[in-house]
C-alpha cells in the first residue's frame, strides 16, 4: 500500500469572506498574481507525484473548474470532478470521492491552501505506509486554526480546532495525507456544534488509533492561506515578488507536468501552441527553447 498517487482538491465552501469577489467567483477561481488560486494546490500535488486528482467543488462551480482544466490529459493526469451539494465541511470530501479513491490512500488539499518551499513532499508520499500525517506550522495567530499541542518528546497530545486559548503556536496546514480507511472514518462522522464536518474530528481518531503522525514545517516554508482580502492580497505579492525576482513561475502546470515527466518536450510543446499570445506562453516558449 506504500506510496500516495491520489489527491483531492476541496473547491467548493461558501467564501463568505471574500464577500462581494466571491459572489459570483469561487475563490478558488480568484486570481493569486497571474494564475487562478487552484493551480497552486494542483502544482503542491503534482510535485509531490500525485497524478489523479479529484476536484470537489459546489454544484455551480464545478463546469466551471472542468472548463478552466479539462480532463488532465494535456499535463499528463487525470482530473476528475465531484460535486459537493452544500458547504457542509472539509471531511465531507472523502464522501462524494468514494470510487475515485478506490480503498487507494490520499492527500487531501484545500484549494485555497498555496505552499512554497522545499517540503520534500514527494519523499513523504512516496514513503506513506498508512495512518495519517499531518503539518505543524508555527503562525502568530493559531486561534484562527486547527492547533497540534505537543508533549515533551514531541508527541502529539491533541489537536483543537479554533481555540480560544491554543496550547501551542502550531497550526495544522490544509494538506492532509490519509490511509484508505479515512472514508470509513468520515462516515461515522457527526456535525459539529457549528454544523460543519470537522476534518480536525477525523484527524482525532487516527491520533486515538495511535497512527497519527505531525511533521513540523520549518520557516523556509511559506503556506498561505487565501480567504481574507488581506490574505489574498498578500499571496499574490508574495508569487509575484518572487516570479519577478527569478523569472520563473511558481505553479506553472504545464512547466511542473514536464518537470515531473507528465509531459514530454512534445507534449509541452503542443499544449504550448495551444496557449493564446501572453507572457504566459512567453514564459513557455523559453523553456521549451531552453530544453531542447
Ligand atoms: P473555509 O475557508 O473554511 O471556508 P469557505 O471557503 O467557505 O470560506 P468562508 O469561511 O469565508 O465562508 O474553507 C477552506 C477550504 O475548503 C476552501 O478552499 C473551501 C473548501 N471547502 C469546501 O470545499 N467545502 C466545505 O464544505 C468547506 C467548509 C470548505
Amino acid at each position: 500500500m506504500a506510496g500516495i498517487r491520489k489527491g483531492i482538491v476541496l473547491a467548493g465552501g461558501a467564501g463568505s469572506r471574500l464577500y462581494p469577489l466571491s459572489r459570483v467567483v469561487s475563490k478558488q477561481l480568484q486570481p493569486v498574481y497571474d494564475k487562478p488560486m487552484i493551480y497552486y494546490p494542483i502544482a503542491t500535488l503534482m510535485m509531490a507525484g500525485v497524478d489523479q486528482i479529484m476536484i470537489v467543488s459546489t454544484p455551480v462551480d464545478t463546469p466551471r473548474f472542468r472548463d478552466l482544466l479539462g480532463d488532465g490529459s494535456q499535463w499528463g493526469i487525470r482530473l476528475e470532478y465531484a460535486v459537493q451539494p452544500e458547504p457542509k465541511g472539509i471531511a465531507q470530501a472523502f464522501l462524494y470521492a468514494e470510487d475515485f479513491l478506490a480503498g487507494d490512500p490520499v492527500a487531501l488539499i484545500l484549494g485555497d491552501n498555496i505552499f512554497h518551499g522545499k517540503m520534500d513532499l514527494d519523499r513523504t508520499m512516496a514513503e506513506f505506509d498508512g495512518g495519517a500525517s499531518i503539518f505543524g506550522y508555527a503562525v502568530n495567530d493559531p486561534e484562527r486554526y486547527g492547533v497540534v499541542e505537543f508533549g515533551r518528546d514531541g508527541q502529539v497530545l491533541s489537536i483543537e480546532e479554533k481555540p480560544a486559548q491554543p496550547k501551542s503556536r502550531y497550526a495544522v496546514p490544509g494538506l492532509y495525507l490519509f490511509d484508505g480507511e479515512v472514508l470509513e472514518i468520515a462516515r461515522r462522522q457527526k456535525p459539529s456544534p457549528r454544523g460543519e464536518y470537522e476534518i480536525t474530528d477525523v484527524i482525532g481518531a487516527y491520533l486515538e488509533r495511535g497512527t497519527l503522525r505531525v511533521e513540523k514545517l520549518g520557516r523556509g516554508i511559506a503556506w498561505l492561506d487565501t480567504g481574507t482580502h488581506q490574505s489574498l492580497l498578500e499571496a499574490g505579492q508574495f508569487i509575484g515578488a518572487l516570479e519577478a525576482r527569478q523569472g520563473l513561475k511558481i505553479a506553472c502546470l504545464e512547466e511542473v507536468a514536464f518537470n515531473m515527466g507528465f509531459i514530454d518536450h512534445a507534449g509541452l510543446a503542443a499544449v504550448v501552441a495551444d496557449l493564446p499570445h501572453s507572457s504566459y506562453r512567453e514564459y513557455l516558449e523559453q523553456i521549451l527553447r531552453e530544453e531542447s
